[in-house]
């Protein structure tokens, strides 16, 4: 078995966007900065954020974390998004999700301007993944974080069978469309789905996200299967993901740690699309 190592590869690709941030300061002479909003307290979420602000700080992005209480009102949260939007020195806009209840998180993610959309959220930026049309645009960054981890190891797309466990939209929904562009045929499942050992019995790489400790068991994959898992838990103060890492290790042929598998390749990307947004690429 061999360990689909995130973290190392975030670190080689965080060096290889420090240099090129360092080179637009200096021949254009600006920083890329990236917003990031977050609204209220949740424990996961401040974490999140402050692990994306520090990753922007060892590549030299500028990033401003706009920290809110949990009782703002949509319409402030809207009219600040706005002035993001239209203030030319910000490159990237991104709001930190789940939203308190009172806030129609849809509403939200529309109203940030496209071009500024490095979460890819937007249904404009949604649409061209869908379409496969991405010349412009941004790609959401686990999603692009699992492919770019498995381009690295070499591990083909192209013709294989990818079962996909969770179909939200951060996550299982993008990654569906992506490995489906990379030519994949993809089941894609859900919390409806009556057997998902069924599916992912007969799966060559099964990516796994739905925040459920333990749920992709060994006798649920085949031998020499590949095993991405995009789950984030805590369980007894231990971080785990939604695999049974040690039930499956002997039995793949590759699968991601956690920590330190998807978790920093998302963060790696979301600055990669946060420099792309800065050399006016979106
Ligand atoms: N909450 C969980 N994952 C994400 C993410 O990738 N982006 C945002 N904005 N919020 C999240």
């Amino acid at each position: 078995m061999v360990l689909l190592d995130g973290y190392t590869l975030a670190r080689l690709k965080e060096e290889a966007l420090r240099h090129e941030v360092q080179a637009l300061q200096q021949t254009l002479r600006f920083c890329p900065k990236l917003v990031v909003v977050l609204v209220g307290t949740d424990n996961a979420s401040v974490l999140y954020v402050n692990m994306k602000a520090k990753a922007c700080a060892r590549v030299g992005i500028t990033c401003v974390l706009e920290h809110l209480s949990e009782h703002t009102t949509q319409e402030e949260l809207l009219s600040l998004l706005d002035t993001h939007n239209h203030d030319t020195s910000v490159h990237g806009i991104l709001v930190q999700l789940p939203l308190p209840k009172h806030i129609d998180t849809r509403r939200v993610i529309e109203a940030i301007d496209p071009s500024k959309d490095v979460d890819g959220f937007h249904p404009l930026n949604v649409g061209r993944v869908y379409s496969n049309s991405l010349y412009t645009g941004f790609l959401p960054a686990t999603a692009m974080g699992v492919m770019q981890l498995l381009e690295h190891y070499h591990i083909e797309v192209k013709g294989r069978d990818v079962v996909i466990v969770g179909a939200s939209n951060i996550i299982g929904k993008p990654l569906a469309s992506l490995m489906l562009n990379a030519g994949a045929s993809i089941s894609l499942c859900h919390i409806l789905t009556k057997d998902v050992g069924f599916y992912t019995k007969n799966a060559d790489i099964v990516c796994i996200g739905v925040g459920q400790p333990k749920l992709l068991k060994a006798d649920m994959v085949k031998e020499g299967a590949v095993v991405v898992d995009i789950g984030i838990n805590k369980v007894e103060g231990k971080v785990v993901g939604d695999a049974d890492f040690e039930g499956l290790k002997d039995k793949v042929s590759f699968i991601t740690p956690v920590p330190r598998g998807v978790g920093p390749m998302t963060i790696s990307c979301l600055l990669q699309n946060t420099l792309h947004a800065a050399k006016g690429c979106a």
